[in-house]
């Protein structure tokens, strides 16, 4: 399965400062292979980004949308919206705005149907708090949010939705999951998924890990089994940076 690695800029750049690293951005990564690069940008950026990356193999994510399709909802955006400006894609449930923003797996099931209802790829981010993990529940939290999250979520689509591992201790650290770490939930997401669907549709889903993700660190994460890519915050604010990512078995 083709790897994806998805930039997560959070709150960060202007139309200057991304333009000028989606030019150079395009430049590093002409000989990357196999790769499906994705790049989620603020709202206020999408639009001159679609321009600039038209005819590129670089695809376009936003980093949160609303459940309902329109109304009177002041300040949020709608999937329709996302759409409409060049996304394929939509990260849903991060860390941040869970934490931030109280955001529950309920919203999150409500903006995963949202999403596929209008052809939005959801990347649905889940993952355990340092607290949690040290009181070996990870498993147990992994396991919740993904029953709540995908409840109700019909088997033709969930095949394209994108799973991101991110352990909220490794996010923004600079200590990111070590392999071993990250493959067992990996696994364990994997094997859920069989449960909750079947085998095939499990083994077809990516799950990818996001964390603490650098140019050292990758290529040991991307090496197991059940890792089908990454999510990357800090480090894809770097044009060459983050084509090293990308690229991590291609020469760049
Ligand atoms: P960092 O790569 O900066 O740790 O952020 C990870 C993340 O939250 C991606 O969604």
């Amino acid at each position: 399965m083709k790897s994806l690695i998805a930039a997560n800029w959070k709150m960060n750049m202007d139309i200057k400062s991304s333009i000028s690293f989606i030019n150079n951005f395009k430049k590093y990564i002409k000989k990357i292979k196999n790769k499906e690069i994705v790049i989620c940008p603020s709202f206020t950026l999408l639009n001159k980004i679609n321009e600039s990356t038209k005819n590129t193999k670089i695809k376009l994510g936003a980093q949160n949308m609303h459940f309902e399709e329109e109304g009177t909802f002041t300040g949020e955006i709608s999937a329709l919206m996302l759409k409409d400006v060049g996304c394929e894609y939509v990260i849903l449930g991060h860390s941040e705005r869970r934490q931030y923003f109280n955001e529950t797996d309920d919203m999150v099931n409500k903006k995963i149907k949202t999403a596929f209802k209008n052809n939005l790829k959801p990347i649905l981010c889940i993952g355990e708090t340092l607290e949690q993990r040290n009181n070996n529940k990870t498993l147990k939290i992994i396991k919740n949010q993904l029953i709540n999250c995908l409840k109700n979520i019909d088997e033709n689509e969930i095949k394209n939705i994108v799973i991101a591992y991110e352990p909220i201790w490794a996010i923004g650290t600079g200590k990111n999951a070590t392999p071993q770490q990250a493959e067992e939930v990996h696994k364990f997401i994997r094997e859920l998924l069989s449960h909750i669907y079947n085998n095939k549709i499990s083994s077809n889903v990516r799950i990818i890990y996001g964390g603490s993700i650098k140019e050292s660190n990758i290529k040991d994460l991307m090496a197991m089994k059940n890792i089908n890519g990454a999510l990357v915050g800090g480090a894809s604010l770097n044009p060459k940076s983050f084509a090293c990512i990308c690229g991590f078995n291609n020469s760049t």
